[in-house]
């Protein structure tokens, strides 16, 4: 605890350092920090928002992640078909490696242009949707900054908030039947708020390109490089999947110890 409190303060000062170094600079720039720093939010208002920004991007991503290789670990048909996806995909950009680009675990991967990744790659973004329906436990939260207002009956003062679980659409038996179950061939739902997966109305995820890709990537490597299941606490294979628990606030992880990644790296590795 103590070790982590060292390394927030050591983040803090990182950042404070830099905002520091922004103001006597006396430069101005055309970004986030500026606009902070001209609207005159204290150093700690500021350190708050970016790390806030960081750590809320690369918490969902990696919890995300971490969920999409177990699916993947319990479904071989669907490892199968993601894997074929990326073979593909690589078959139709591959590019001949030279002296001068070091090959690494990334490099072939990395000759795929983006608007491949973001357009041809339909099994990926269904297994991260199904993903994200089942095992990201947001919780959309609103201030209400206006005067009163009634929704749904309720009224809303005025300093009032507004929470929404993403629980009562995303695990709705009507909208998707058998809710806890993982299936990517689910019909995607017409209704712009009967998944909120990236958000919703007029709050919608700036990251979500950035973050379909990395998760991309990562499957793409795991499935390349490695034969890969989910076992549980006795090693046997794990069916049904593990659970998603919702009442764990930002992860949704099952107990621990429940579950493990049994891995080994591919003799056919290509990467
Ligand atoms: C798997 C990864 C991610 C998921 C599932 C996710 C999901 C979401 C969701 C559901 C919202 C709306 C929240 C609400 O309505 O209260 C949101 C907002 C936002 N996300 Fe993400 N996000 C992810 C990654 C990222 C990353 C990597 C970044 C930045 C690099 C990012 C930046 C933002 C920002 C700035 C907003 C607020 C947008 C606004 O207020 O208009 N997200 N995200």
């Amino acid at each position: 605890m103590l070790m982590k409190l060292r390394a927030t303060k050591q983040i803090y000062d990182l950042v404070v350092s830099k905002i520091e170094f922004r103001e006597k600079s006396g430069v101005l720039h055309d970004d986030t920090l500026q606009m902070l720093l001209d609207s005159e939010a204290d150093h700690f208002m500021i350190v708050g928002f970016i790390m806030g920004l960081l750590i809320a991007g690369a918490r969902s991503t990696g919890t995300t992640a971490s969920w999409l290789i177990t699916f993947l670990g319990c479904h071989p048909e669907w490892r199968t078909k993601a894997r074929t996806e990326v073979q593909s995909l690589l078959a139709s950009h591959s590019y001949p490696i030279t002296s001068s680009f070091a090959p690494s675990a990334a490099s072939p991967l990395s000759s795929i242009p983006l608007a491949a990744w973001e357009s041809s790659a339909p099994i990926l973004d269904a297994l991260i949707r199904e993903t994200l329906r089942i095992a990201q436990p947001h919780v959309a939260m609103r201030r209400n900054q206006g005067p009163p207002i009634t929704i749904g009956g309720k009224t809303l003062p005025t300093g009032g908030f507004a929470i929404y679980p993403f629980s009562d659409v995303h695990l709705n038996a009507e909208l998707y039947p058998d809710p806890l179950t993982f299936d990517p061939a689910r019909p995607v739902q017409k209704d712009d708020f009967a998944y909120i997966g990236w958000g919703g109305g007029r709050v919608n995820c700036l990251g979500t390109r950035l973050a379909k890709l990395e998760m991309k990537l990562i499957a793409a490597m795991f499935l390349l490089n490695f034969e890969f299941h989910i076992v549980d606490a006795e090693g046997s294979p794990a069916d049904p999947h593990p659970q998603p628990n919702w009442n764990d606030t930002l992860m949704c992880k099952p107990a621990n110890g429940s579950f493990f990644l049994d891995y080994k790296r591919r003799e056919d590795a290509s990467l």
